[in-house]
């Protein structure tokens, strides 16, 4: 039995004392009974890490650099998020495939940089409305997934899944259960074939999870937990939510 995880992805949202009343009443309302973690904006690292130490709550990045260090100004590495205590840093999520034109292989080296650093990558895959409409979903999440799949090799099997269908984030419209178990079943058997560990792999569902929603979506069998943006930013919400998974 997987135990699923749970992580609030707070996209370029916060503020100094709005993190510390979230952050509290995160910690205040364990325990949840699933793994639970935050990606915060870089500069909101360093007090996560002092809010959350001493508790089972995990903190991460909505990024990570592909590069160990040079010349790379406004990157930053998975050696600082190790140095600030990151247990995970997101990549490859739609909004930097879009809008910073991050390809597949680049995807694929920025998690390879993190798990060098022991900083599991929770890598995003997911197809735009008009690739759906297409009949194209299952080509665009296997190319994505089966990029990073041969970037990490032997270690594939550490980093972890988010489906997250484009046309769901941040929309409203929730992909239904069926048919994020559908992909999820796909990215699993693709898992199977290249890694030992893939029973075992945490694959996240995406996209407009809410509080009346979550308890269906991670029932499915191949749903893990999930990844929240939205309402990962409003405790009582992200609260109900990691209760629906635990
Ligand atoms: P929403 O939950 O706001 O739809 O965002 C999902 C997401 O992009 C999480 O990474």
């Amino acid at each position: 039995m997987r135990r699923k995880l749970v992580v609030g992805n707070w996209k370029m949202h916060g503020s100094r004392p709005v993190n510390a009343q979230l952050l509290s009443a995160l910690v205040g309302a364990r325990p949840y009974g699933c793994d639970v973690a935050v990606c915060v904006p870089f500069p909101y690292l360093s007090e996560t890490a002092v809010a959350l130490t001493g508790s089972d709550l995990r903190w991460g990045s909505q990024d990570c650099s592909a590069h160990e260090q040079g010349a790379f100004t406004g990157e930053v590495s998975a050696g600082m998020l190790a140095e600030f205590g990151c247990r995970y840093a997101i990549v490859g999520h739609s909004e930097r495939r879009q809008f910073h034109q991050e390809g597949d292989q680049l995807v694929a080296d920025k998690a390879k940089a993190a798990l060098g650093k022991g900083v599991t990558p929770i890598v995003c895959v997911g197809e735009t409305l008009a690739q759906r409409e297409a009949g194209d979903t299952e080509a665009v999440v296997k190319r994505q997934l089966s990029a990073v799949i041969h970037t990490l090799a032997h270690c594939a099997g550490e980093m972890v899944v988010a489906y997250e269908p484009v046309w769901a984030i941040g929309t409203g419209r929730t992909a239904t259960p069926e048919q994020a178990q559908a992909v999820h079943a796909l990215l699993r058997a693709q898992l199977l074939a290249a890694t030992p560990r893939a029973s075992e792999m945490k694959i996240l569902y995406g996209g407009s999870v809410k509080p009346d929603n979550a308890a269906t979506l991670f029932s499915q069998v191949d749903i893990d937990g999930g990844l929240i943006g939205g309402a990962s930013l409003k405790a009582a919400d992200f609260i109900a939510i990691c209760r629906a998974a635990g």
